[in-house]
């Protein structure tokens, strides 16, 4: 069966390098893709926005299913035009994507069924919300409603930071229409974990757990970006409080979107807050694969993604056989200087074949090949190095060891990631 995936980025490679290993699988295209991805798959120069020239290169190539990674195209509804044209494609229609798109709704859903989240009050007036703002304590949580690239979301420990983030978006609209409401919530003590599962209606087979490092440097210092390295599993983290946040929060989710009349099919990705008395809150939820926590759950996948993406599509999502390795993985991002404010592209990168030698996987994020065919940076996270090995503290000098052979000029890593389950 041919496939096609969606999208860009590590996600897709760790998606479209998973695939590749199915026996069932024939060529895993990728739209558009980057120079990794392009070793094990074949590159589609198609945009993810380009939702009609993508349907009519699926209808082309017969693709026997298709695949979306990143949040734009979904809250737009892409699988909705896949689905008009009777092509199998694991994702959420835009009517269940929402749950990503806005937050507000989002934040309402939860409310409605009574499932742990921040408390909240959301605006779509100004006034109205600054001078809530100024009745809260510090910190304090704003957020923008809908996507923005990751940004919208401001953590404020001081009353000055709370009131430029929420006038930056309501005033400035530096977010466009996406700030034209927002979420002003209760700041959330605690650890943060990622547990993504695979969802169709009311099933959920969840994955492994796993923790990602939002801000740029170490010590949790600096603005947040995309992700700077995530692990797999968290031995610190005790089984019964996945379980709760499975049973009080995820579970209930995917049956409120049910009886909303907006049934989930895809990832549906919990961003959740552990307190320190072990209860876990929603912080956010994604409709679909997290980056970069899919470089660190897919490795520990043994058993087959497409049959399960298959089963997910076909209604037997129950049945599907979803095994994990016991080996603990560790992914360490490498990014451009600058990042996640402005950075230069096209700088040559060194060293990947030394990094495979030493045991690592690496999964490109920003790559393209140059003029002369040579590797180069292309985007703020450049690649994912990841490390595998039977402890977290074995997969961490892994990925730390195989990332050291790579250069390229302003490249920046933060160096503790994974180090809180090592104490
Ligand atoms: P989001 O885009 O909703 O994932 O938020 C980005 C990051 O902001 C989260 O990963 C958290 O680190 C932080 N954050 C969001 N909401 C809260 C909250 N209520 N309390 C504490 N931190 C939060
Ligand atoms: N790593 C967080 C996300 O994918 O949203």
């Amino acid at each position: 069966m041919d496939i096609l995936v969606i999208g860009a980025g590590g996600r897709e490679h760790a998606i479209c390098w998973s695939l590749a290993k199915s026996p069932k699988a024939g060529t895993v295209y990728c739209a558009p893709g980057n120079a990794g991805i392009g070793e094990v798959s074949e590159l589609v120069p198609i945009q993810v926005n380009e939702f009609d020239k993508l349907a009519a290169f699926a209808v082309e190539k017969q693709v026997g299913l298709v695949v979306v990674g990143p949040d734009d195209p979904l809250a737009d509804g892409i699988v909705d035009v896949f689905e008009a044209k009777q092509i199998p494609v694991f994702g959420p229609r835009k009517n269940a994507a929402h749950i990503e798109g806005s937050k507000t709704f989002m934040k309402d859903l939860l409310k409605k069924y009574n499932i742990p989240t921040a408390a909240y009050e959301k605006f779509d007036n100004y006034e109205q919300a600054l001078t809530y703002l100024q009745s809260q304590p510090v910190p304090i949580v704003i957020k923008a409603d809908g996507l923005a690239a990751g940004k919208g979301v401001t953590v404020a420990f001081t009353r000055d930071e709370a009131e430029s983030a929420l006038k930056s978006i309501m005033v400035d609209k530096v977010f466009g229409e996406s700030g034209s409401q927002v979420v002003i919530e209760e700041f959330l003590e605690g650890q943060e974990m990622s547990i993504l599962s695979f969802v169709d209606g009311e099933m959920v087979r969840p994955m492994a757990a796993a923790q990602d490092h939002k801000q740029v440097y170490d010590g949790d210092k600096g603005p947040n970006t995309g992700g700077m390295g995530t692990y797999s599993p968290l031995p610190h983290i005790a089984d019964s409080i996945i379980e709760e946040a499975i049973e009080r929060i995820i579970k209930p989710t995917a049956k409120a979107m049910v009886a909303e009349g907006r049934p989930f099919r895809g990832v549906l990705f919990a961003g959740l807050m552990i307190a320190p008395d072990g209860k876990p809150k929603t912080i956010e939820f994604n409709a679909r694969f997290g980056d970069p926590e899919t470089q660190v759950v897919l490795p520990r996948l043994k058993s087959d993604l497409l049959d399960i993406f298959l089963a997910a599509v076909n209604g037997t999502l129950d049945q599907a056989e979803i095994e994990w390795s016991d080996e603990a993985a560790v992914c360490v991002v490498l990014a451009s200087g600058g990042y996640p404010a402005s950075y230069p592209k096209g700088l040559p990168i060194h060293g990947l074949e030394e990094a495979r030698a030493a045991g690592a996987l690496v999964f490109h994020a920003g790559t393209a090949r140059g003029s002369n065919g040579e590797l180069v940076t292309n985007g703020g996270r450049v690649l994912g190095v990841v490390g595998l090995g039977k402890t977290i503290a074995d997969a961490r000098d892994k990925a730390y060891e195989s990332a050291g052979h790579i250069a390229f000029e302003g490249k920046h890593q933060r160096t503790d990631i994974a180090a809180k389950a090592l104490v």
